[in-house]
């Protein structure tokens, strides 16, 4: 087996997870990822059906209902060993609406209400969504940066941003995943994927499958897709979002074609 398909990562030097996770964005009201996933009962099988099945590494936000991804994820995966990741800065007061906030206060008061969402006693992976143009992204990865020291979270992400970005956040601390859109037909982060796997940061692409976040349906064939970010870098994590128990079997078959 070459390195590139080494079917798991350590995220941050200690949280190994299975590079096929789960994306949590589809978990949510339609349209617009808005209000709780109507099939509440299905939702809480299927995480558990993934989980089941091998996948560790389970992406979620704040924005996402709001709150509704984080607290059905919670309540799917509590006391499960697997890894946990949301994100905050970003909320959503109306279907298709989002605003930002990257402030101390906002994202400290955040956390707080993600661990009780997602009933853990720590955040393994808390990524800032997206930089708030009000706040210096030094500001809030200190924000982010305390959290970590008093354990509230345990590892801090970032998603959304350029070199640049990610340069500026490692000055505050360290970065242990980014998050961007990235797949077979959207590559303008080449760049990033390979100065992330330099620095052992990893890579978490979202819209793996090509889907439009507003739109259901994947836009590439899934497998080949997956399969082709898997093998394009050792530190890519994909999160292939999914309400459909087939579907996620079928994307965990995607290691057959690496
Ligand atoms: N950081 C950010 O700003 C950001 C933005 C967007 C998304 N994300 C994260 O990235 C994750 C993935 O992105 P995404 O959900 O937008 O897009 P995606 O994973 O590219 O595609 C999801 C779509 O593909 C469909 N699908 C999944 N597996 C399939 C299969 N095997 N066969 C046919 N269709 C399939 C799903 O429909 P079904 O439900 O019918 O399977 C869903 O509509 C999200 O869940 C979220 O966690 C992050």
């Amino acid at each position: 087996m070459t390195h590139a398909t080494n079917t798991t990562y350590r995220i941050g030097g200690d949280l190994e997870v299975n590079r096929l996770g789960f994306g949590g964005m589809r978990l949510t009201g339609q349209p617009g990822n808005f209000g709780p996933f109507e099939d509440w009962q299905g939702g809480l099988e299927l995480l558990r059906a993934a989980a089941d099945s091998g996948v560790t590494f389970f992406d979620s936000a704040r924005s996402y209902g709001p709150l509704t991804a984080d607290q059905i994820i919670g309540e799917a995966l509590e006391g499960r060993e697997v890894t946990i990741a949301t994100k905050g800065g970003v909320d959503k007061p109306a279907p298709g609406k989002i605003t930002v906030d990257g402030s101390r206060d906002t994202l400290l008061r955040e956390i707080d209400e993600a661990l009780v969402n997602l009933r853990r006693d720590r955040i393994d992976l808390f990524q800032l969504h997206r930089i708030d143009p009000d706040t210096p992204i030094e500001v809030s990865v200190a924000a982010l940066a305390e959290a970590q020291a008093d354990g509230r979270i345990g590892h801090i992400g970032l998603s959304n941003v350029s070199r640049e970005d990610l340069d500026r956040a490692l000055t505050v601390a360290p970065i242990a995943s980014v998050q961007n859109r990235f797949n077979m037909s959207e590559t303008n982060d080449a760049d990033l994927v390979d100065y992330t796997a330099e620095k052992d940061i990893a890579f978490i692409p979202y819209g793996p499958l090509g889907a439009n976040p507003m739109q259901q349906g994947a836009k590439l064939a899934p497998r080949e897709a997956l399969a082709w970010l898997l093998r394009r870098s050792p530190n890519i994590i994909v999160i292939p979002g999914t309400t459909s128990k087939a579907h996620m079997l079928e994307n965990l078959t995607a290691w057959d074609l690496v």
